[in-house]
């Protein structure tokens, strides 16, 4: 006999959350990691701003830099490629069980000739015990990126990142034009900001932040509809 799935305060007890006062249940923050690689401070500040949105929406939240692998002498030859370095040196690095953790992730990387930079590539190439399980599948994915010049390859960057979310199964939320700040920042794919202009000023930090939000807000919403549908 077909038994009707529990719902209400039941469903939400068994999901480790506590109903409230009233009957309404009270769901466990919703985790988040950000997960990007920067050489240079762009996407980190960006990554910053993700972090603080996700924040403010009551997220718990993981901001966690891919490892460094390119030689020395590349690094030092940029100045500011080394300082930046030596500067987030205390930034955890990202972990599988970050991915695992999270039910939110958002991906930062600088373009490289229109794609995400190797790094990022490097980390996201050791995912494939995690696809396996399906523990990448139905998690909300969204990503920014930054490159030196306008048209210099935002959009491929983002849209080749969003081919692995497919693969994954995830839930792409992209900010498309659904806040004021979008009409300014102007990228609907991800937040994007030119470097060559100088550091994300405020558009681009408050896209960052809203871009987070709305992650966060929709992981709530599909959190919510599973526990009262089980
Ligand atoms: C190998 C390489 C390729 C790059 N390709 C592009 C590109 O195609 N278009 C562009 O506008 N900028 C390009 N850039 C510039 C970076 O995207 C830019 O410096 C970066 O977004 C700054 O972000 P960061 O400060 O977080 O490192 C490239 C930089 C490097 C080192």
């Amino acid at each position: 006999m077909e038994t009707r799935p529990a719902r209400g305060p039941v469903a939400a007890r068994r999901h480790g959350i506590e109903p409230r006062e009233g009957g309404k249940p009270f769901m466990d923050s919703v985790k988040v990691a950000i997960i990007y690689y920067s050489s240079t401070g762009t996407v980190h500040a960006l990554a910053g701003a993700a972090a603080e949105g996700a924040r403010k929406a009551g997220a718990e939240v993981r901001v966690r830099r891919v490892a460094e692998l390119a030689p020395p002498e590349a690094i030092n030859a940029n100045p500011a490629w080394a300082a930046h370095l030596r500067e987030t040196a205390d930034v955890a690095e990202a972990s599988l069980d970050d991915l695992a953790w999270a039910e939110v992730v958002l991906f930062g990387t600088p373009t490289r000739f229109g794609n995400p930079s190797s790094q990022l590539r490097a980390f996201i190439d050791t995912t494939g015990g995690l696809w396996y399980q399906g523990k990448l599948a139905d998690k909300v994915y969204s990503a920014f990126t930054a490159s030196n010049t306008a048209h210099g390859g935002q959009e491929s960057t983002i849209l080749t990142l969003g081919t692995t979310f497919y693969h994954w199964g995830g839930i792409i939320v992209p900010p498309g034009y659904t806040d004021p700040v979008q009409f300014k920042s102007g990228n609907p794919y991800g937040t994007s900001h030119v470097a060559g202009d100088g550091p994300p000023d405020d558009v681009a930090l408050e896209a960052a932040r809203f871009q987070a939000r709305r992650a966060v807000h929709t992981a709530a919403c599909l959190k919510a509809g599973r526990v009262m549908g089980s």
